[in-house]
């Protein structure tokens, strides 16, 4: 698997990508909403990782609010791309792996994603995302 991004839930987008952009000089990303996830998302190039900041845009009830309501800002996930998500998924959950969705779902750029519980993960949220057909 390639590690695509990094993903980092923040409160306030606009202030976040000042540091990661004009201070850290990342090359700075459009910012996408990504409806059925009620994220807005950032991502920011630096020459061997992507970095992809997630504010809620919600009313602080989606995924995101919750996660900083309970944890604050931080790293949130760290996202990997697989050739197959459906064939990804059905292995890790025929291993007792659960997975957030019950069917893969629309994330940033279209790409389709789904996410390993992170209680089943040492702890850590994993996304994988297949790239979406050209
Ligand atoms: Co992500």
């Amino acid at each position: 698997m390639r590690l695509d991004h990094i993903g980092i839930a923040v409160a306030d987008l606009a202030a976040a990508a000042r540091l990661w952009g004009a201070e850290l000089g990342l090359e700075v990303g459009e910012v996408e909403t990504v409806r059925g996830m009620g994220v807005r998302v950032q991502k920011f190039e630096a020459a061997n990782a992507t970095i992809e900041l997630l504010e809620d845009a919600t009313d602080g009830q989606g995924t995101i609010g919750k996660f900083l309501e309970s944890r604050g800002p931080g790293i949130h996930h760290l996202s990997f791309e697989v050739e197959d998500l459906a064939a990804a998924t059905a292995r890790l959950t025929a291993s007792g792996y659960r997975v957030l969705y019950d069917a893969p779902r629309d994330g940033a750029g279209g790409w389709r994603v789904n996410f390993l519980h992170p209680k089943d993960a040492l702890g850590v949220l994993i996304e994988l995302m297949e790239r979406p057909p050209a």
